[in-house]
Protein backbone atom coordinates (compact mmCIF):
# COMPACT_ATOMS: atom_id res chain seq x y z
CA UNK A 1 0.00 0.00 0.00
CA UNK A 2 1.32 2.84 -1.34
CA UNK A 3 1.62 6.05 1.46
CA UNK A 4 0.77 9.56 0.97
CA UNK A 5 3.81 10.99 2.77
CA UNK A 6 2.64 15.12 1.58
CA UNK A 7 -0.81 14.20 3.20
CA UNK A 8 -1.25 15.06 7.14
CA UNK A 9 0.22 12.05 8.88
CA UNK A 10 -2.25 11.23 11.78
CA UNK A 11 -1.49 12.67 15.26
CA UNK A 12 -4.49 11.05 16.83
CA UNK A 13 -3.39 11.86 20.41
CA UNK A 14 -5.60 12.36 23.34
CA UNK A 15 -3.44 15.59 25.00
CA UNK A 16 -5.66 14.93 28.27
CA UNK A 17 -3.78 12.24 29.56
CA UNK A 18 -0.19 14.28 28.82
CA UNK A 19 1.30 15.88 31.90
CA UNK A 20 1.16 19.44 32.72
CA UNK A 21 4.83 20.63 32.03
CA UNK A 22 5.50 23.45 34.72
CA UNK A 23 7.61 26.97 34.42
CA UNK A 24 10.87 26.83 36.66
CA UNK A 25 12.08 30.27 37.43
CA UNK A 26 16.39 29.67 38.46
CA UNK A 27 18.78 32.21 39.61
CA UNK A 28 22.44 30.28 39.37
CA UNK A 29 24.41 32.90 40.99
CA UNK A 30 27.36 31.90 38.51
CA UNK A 31 30.85 32.66 40.05
CA UNK A 32 33.43 33.13 36.98
CA UNK A 33 36.28 32.30 39.45
CA UNK A 34 34.48 28.80 39.95
CA UNK A 35 34.45 27.57 36.24
CA UNK A 36 35.96 24.71 35.02
CA UNK A 37 37.34 24.62 31.43
CA UNK A 38 37.69 21.19 30.96
CA UNK A 39 34.02 20.62 32.18
CA UNK A 40 33.24 18.05 29.94
CA UNK A 41 35.32 14.34 30.61
CA UNK A 42 38.31 16.72 31.17
CA UNK A 43 38.66 17.61 27.36
CA UNK A 44 38.90 21.40 26.91
CA UNK A 45 37.68 20.76 23.13
CA UNK A 46 34.79 19.00 24.05
CA UNK A 47 33.66 21.06 26.26
CA UNK A 48 34.64 23.89 24.35
CA UNK A 49 31.44 22.44 22.22
CA UNK A 50 28.98 22.63 24.90
CA UNK A 51 30.14 26.63 25.48
CA UNK A 52 29.68 26.98 21.82
CA UNK A 53 26.38 25.65 21.97
CA UNK A 54 25.60 27.76 25.27
CA UNK A 55 25.96 30.75 23.11
CA UNK A 56 24.03 29.94 19.77
CA UNK A 57 21.29 27.75 21.62
CA UNK A 58 20.21 31.14 22.59
CA UNK A 59 19.23 32.04 19.23
CA UNK A 60 17.39 28.38 18.66
CA UNK A 61 15.29 29.02 22.21
CA UNK A 62 14.20 32.85 20.74
CA UNK A 63 13.22 30.86 17.53
CA UNK A 64 10.78 28.00 19.55
CA UNK A 65 9.62 30.40 21.54
CA UNK A 66 8.44 33.10 18.71
CA UNK A 67 7.22 30.23 16.34
CA UNK A 68 5.03 28.50 19.35
CA UNK A 69 3.93 32.32 20.47
CA UNK A 70 2.45 32.70 17.08
CA UNK A 71 1.09 29.06 16.44
CA UNK A 72 -0.15 28.90 19.50
CA UNK A 73 -3.38 30.90 18.34
CA UNK A 74 -4.07 28.27 16.30
CA UNK A 75 -4.48 25.35 18.69
CA UNK A 76 -8.04 24.51 19.65
CA UNK A 77 -6.81 21.85 22.29
CA UNK A 78 -6.64 23.20 25.72
CA UNK A 79 -4.42 21.26 27.12
CA UNK A 80 -1.58 21.03 24.17
CA UNK A 81 -2.37 24.78 24.35
CA UNK A 82 -1.52 24.95 27.82
CA UNK A 83 1.58 22.74 27.12
CA UNK A 84 2.78 25.20 24.53
CA UNK A 85 2.64 27.97 27.07
CA UNK A 86 5.13 25.77 29.15
CA UNK A 87 7.55 25.22 26.56
CA UNK A 88 7.17 28.98 25.64
CA UNK A 89 8.39 29.53 29.47
CA UNK A 90 10.93 27.13 30.20
CA UNK A 91 12.70 28.08 26.61
CA UNK A 92 12.43 31.81 27.82
CA UNK A 93 14.24 31.10 30.93
CA UNK A 94 16.83 28.77 29.90
CA UNK A 95 17.62 31.61 26.98
CA UNK A 96 18.26 34.05 29.86
CA UNK A 97 20.24 31.60 32.38
CA UNK A 98 22.36 30.92 29.32
CA UNK A 99 22.94 34.55 28.78
CA UNK A 100 24.03 35.08 31.76
CA UNK A 101 26.16 32.24 31.72
CA UNK A 102 28.00 33.47 28.52
CA UNK A 103 27.75 36.96 29.59
CA UNK A 104 28.79 36.72 33.07
CA UNK A 105 31.71 33.79 33.07
CA UNK A 106 32.52 33.16 29.42
CA UNK A 107 33.12 36.34 28.37
CA UNK A 108 35.26 36.51 31.22
CA UNK A 109 37.34 34.19 30.25
CA UNK A 110 37.99 35.48 26.74
CA UNK A 111 35.48 32.88 25.17
CA UNK A 112 34.22 34.09 21.54
CA UNK A 113 30.95 35.12 22.97
CA UNK A 114 30.67 38.22 20.57
CA UNK A 115 32.23 37.01 17.67
CA UNK A 116 29.20 33.71 17.88
CA UNK A 117 26.79 36.18 18.62
CA UNK A 118 26.67 38.10 15.79
CA UNK A 119 27.01 34.87 13.40
CA UNK A 120 24.27 33.76 15.29
CA UNK A 121 22.35 37.09 14.87
CA UNK A 122 23.41 37.57 11.00
CA UNK A 123 21.63 33.99 10.33
CA UNK A 124 18.80 34.83 12.40
CA UNK A 125 18.08 38.18 10.91
CA UNK A 126 18.58 37.45 7.48
CA UNK A 127 17.28 33.75 6.74
CA UNK A 128 15.37 32.44 9.84
CA UNK A 129 13.23 35.09 10.63
CA UNK A 130 12.59 35.70 6.91
CA UNK A 131 11.32 32.14 6.08
CA UNK A 132 7.41 31.26 6.49
CA UNK A 133 5.67 30.40 9.34
CA UNK A 134 5.02 26.67 8.52
CA UNK A 135 8.48 25.82 7.88
CA UNK A 136 9.97 27.58 11.30
CA UNK A 137 7.34 25.11 13.10
CA UNK A 138 8.99 22.56 11.29
CA UNK A 139 12.28 23.96 12.22
CA UNK A 140 11.07 24.30 16.01
CA UNK A 141 10.12 20.43 16.07
CA UNK A 142 13.30 19.86 14.74
CA UNK A 143 15.55 21.87 17.00
CA UNK A 144 13.48 20.53 19.84
CA UNK A 145 14.32 16.62 18.17
CA UNK A 146 18.18 17.51 18.36
CA UNK A 147 17.91 18.59 22.18
CA UNK A 148 15.65 15.68 22.85
CA UNK A 149 18.78 13.45 21.34
CA UNK A 150 21.09 15.45 23.83
CA UNK A 151 19.32 15.29 26.53
CA UNK A 152 18.88 11.15 26.16
CA UNK A 153 22.34 11.20 25.91
CA UNK A 154 23.00 13.41 29.27
CA UNK A 155 20.83 11.48 31.19
CA UNK A 156 21.73 7.95 30.17
CA UNK A 157 25.73 8.82 30.81
CA UNK A 158 24.94 10.69 34.43
CA UNK A 159 28.70 9.77 35.06
CA UNK A 160 29.87 11.92 32.70
CA UNK A 161 28.69 15.28 33.84
CA UNK A 162 30.23 13.87 37.59
CA UNK A 163 33.98 14.35 36.84
CA UNK A 164 34.17 18.12 37.38
CA UNK A 165 33.61 19.99 40.33
CA UNK A 166 32.13 23.11 38.46
CA UNK A 167 28.69 22.42 40.64
CA UNK A 168 27.31 25.46 38.67
CA UNK A 169 28.09 24.07 35.40
CA UNK A 170 26.59 20.71 35.99
CA UNK A 171 23.33 21.90 37.39
CA UNK A 172 22.75 24.52 34.72
CA UNK A 173 23.50 21.58 31.66
CA UNK A 174 21.61 19.24 33.77
CA UNK A 175 18.33 21.25 34.74
CA UNK A 176 18.39 22.14 30.67
CA UNK A 177 18.43 18.68 30.06
CA UNK A 178 15.80 17.78 32.39
CA UNK A 179 13.41 19.64 30.62
CA UNK A 180 14.50 19.00 26.94
CA UNK A 181 13.29 15.86 27.98
CA UNK A 182 10.08 17.06 29.84
CA UNK A 183 8.56 18.68 27.29
CA UNK A 184 10.50 17.00 24.04
CA UNK A 185 7.00 16.02 22.18
CA UNK A 186 5.04 19.58 22.38
CA UNK A 187 6.49 21.28 19.46
CA UNK A 188 6.30 17.86 17.66
CA UNK A 189 2.71 18.03 18.64
CA UNK A 190 2.30 21.13 17.59
CA UNK A 191 3.60 20.84 14.18
CA UNK A 192 1.81 17.42 13.55
CA UNK A 193 -1.59 19.27 15.04
CA UNK A 194 -1.08 22.53 12.75
CA UNK A 195 0.50 20.67 9.69
CA UNK A 196 1.48 17.25 9.76
CA UNK A 197 3.19 17.25 6.29
CA UNK A 198 6.16 15.00 6.60
CA UNK A 199 8.11 16.67 3.79
CA UNK A 200 8.11 19.58 5.43
CA UNK A 201 9.27 18.12 8.80
CA UNK A 202 12.20 16.66 7.02
CA UNK A 203 13.09 19.59 5.76
CA UNK A 204 12.96 21.31 9.05
CA UNK A 205 15.12 18.32 10.57
CA UNK A 206 17.66 19.45 7.57
CA UNK A 207 17.98 22.54 8.55
CA UNK A 208 18.39 21.44 12.34
CA UNK A 209 20.80 19.05 11.51
CA UNK A 210 23.02 22.21 9.71
CA UNK A 211 22.88 24.14 12.51
CA UNK A 212 24.10 21.57 14.91
CA UNK A 213 26.45 20.81 12.57
CA UNK A 214 28.04 24.21 12.26
CA UNK A 215 27.88 24.62 15.73
CA UNK A 216 29.91 21.67 16.80
CA UNK A 217 32.39 22.82 13.39
CA UNK A 218 32.55 27.13 14.81
CA UNK A 219 33.11 25.50 18.55
CA UNK A 220 36.71 24.16 17.11
CA UNK A 221 38.13 27.39 17.12
CA UNK A 222 37.41 27.96 20.43
CA UNK A 223 40.68 27.14 22.45
CA UNK A 224 42.51 28.22 19.21
CA UNK A 225 40.80 32.28 19.29
CA UNK A 226 41.61 32.22 23.41
CA UNK A 227 44.89 31.47 23.26
CA UNK A 228 46.79 31.23 19.53
CA UNK A 229 49.57 29.61 20.88
CA UNK A 230 48.19 26.39 21.51
CA UNK A 231 48.24 25.42 17.63
CA UNK A 232 52.21 24.77 18.37
CA UNK A 233 51.35 22.73 21.40
CA UNK A 234 50.91 18.67 20.96
CA UNK A 235 48.81 18.87 24.53
CA UNK A 236 46.36 20.99 22.26
CA UNK A 237 46.18 18.63 19.55
CA UNK A 238 46.02 15.64 21.60
CA UNK A 239 42.83 16.97 23.52
CA UNK A 240 41.26 18.21 20.09
CA UNK A 241 41.78 14.75 18.35
CA UNK A 242 40.49 12.94 22.13
CA UNK A 243 37.43 15.75 21.91
CA UNK A 244 36.62 15.00 18.29
CA UNK A 245 35.76 11.10 19.89
CA UNK A 246 33.78 12.42 22.68
CA UNK A 247 31.28 14.27 20.40
CA UNK A 248 31.46 11.83 17.34
CA UNK A 249 32.78 8.79 18.31
CA UNK A 250 30.41 5.96 17.99
CA UNK A 251 30.34 3.92 20.82
CA UNK A 252 30.69 7.21 23.33
CA UNK A 253 30.24 10.29 21.34
CA UNK A 254 27.58 12.68 22.06
CA UNK A 255 26.43 12.67 18.96
CA UNK A 256 28.53 9.80 17.53
CA UNK A 257 26.55 7.14 19.43
CA UNK A 258 22.89 8.77 18.83
CA UNK A 259 22.81 8.59 15.42
CA UNK A 260 20.45 5.91 15.37
CA UNK A 261 17.75 8.34 17.41
CA UNK A 262 19.06 11.20 15.31
CA UNK A 263 17.73 9.71 11.69
CA UNK A 264 14.79 7.91 13.33
CA UNK A 265 13.61 11.19 13.08
CA UNK A 266 12.99 10.57 9.41
CA UNK A 267 10.69 7.41 9.94
CA UNK A 268 7.01 8.40 8.79
CA UNK A 269 5.21 8.08 11.67
CA UNK A 270 7.68 8.97 14.10
CA UNK A 271 6.81 10.44 17.49
CA UNK A 272 9.07 11.48 20.07
CA UNK A 273 7.98 9.66 22.62
CA UNK A 274 8.96 6.57 21.24
CA UNK A 275 11.99 6.77 22.71
CA UNK A 276 10.70 6.05 26.07
CA UNK A 277 12.56 8.43 28.84
CA UNK A 278 9.81 8.55 31.44
CA UNK A 279 11.99 6.24 33.79
CA UNK A 280 14.69 8.35 33.13
CA UNK A 281 12.88 11.78 33.37
CA UNK A 282 11.71 10.70 36.55
CA UNK A 283 14.85 9.61 38.40
CA UNK A 284 16.22 12.87 37.60
CA UNK A 285 12.96 15.12 38.94
CA UNK A 286 13.77 12.66 41.88
CA UNK A 287 17.64 13.78 42.12
CA UNK A 288 17.44 17.18 40.86
CA UNK A 289 14.34 18.78 42.31
CA UNK A 290 14.00 16.60 45.75
CA UNK A 291 13.41 19.18 48.56
CA UNK A 292 16.09 17.66 50.79
CA UNK A 293 18.54 16.99 48.73
CA UNK A 294 17.83 18.03 45.23
CA UNK A 295 20.91 19.85 43.21
CA UNK A 296 18.66 22.54 41.98
CA UNK A 297 17.35 23.28 45.16
CA UNK A 298 19.46 25.99 45.89
CA UNK A 299 19.27 27.81 42.72
CA UNK A 300 15.22 27.01 42.12
CA UNK A 301 13.51 30.50 42.90
CA UNK A 302 10.17 29.62 41.94
CA UNK A 303 7.75 27.08 40.42
CA UNK A 304 4.30 27.47 38.46
CA UNK A 305 1.94 25.51 35.95
CA UNK A 306 0.81 27.83 33.30
CA UNK A 307 -3.28 27.82 33.64
CA UNK A 308 -5.57 25.75 31.29
CA UNK A 309 -7.81 27.94 29.45
CA UNK A 310 -10.39 26.94 26.64
FE1 LIG B 1 15.98 24.89 25.97
FE1 LIG C 1 13.34 22.76 24.13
Amino acid sequence: MMINLAKKEKNNIDYSGKPLVPVRHMNFLFDAEEMDHEFYLKSEQASAFFEALSIFLTFGEDLVIDTARFHRDFVKDPVLKQRVTALIGQEAIHSKVHDEWNHGVLKEYNYPVELYKSIGSFFMENVLKKLPQPLKLSMTAGIEHFSAVLADFMMKREGYFFETQDEKQRAMWLWHMMEESEHKDIAYDLFQELSGNYYLRVLGFAIGLTIMSQTAAMSTITPLYRKPSKVFSYKYWKDAWRGAGLLFGVQNGVYGSSLGHIFDYLRPGFHPNDHDTLDYLDYYKEKLLNPDNGILVPYLTKEMIPAIRG
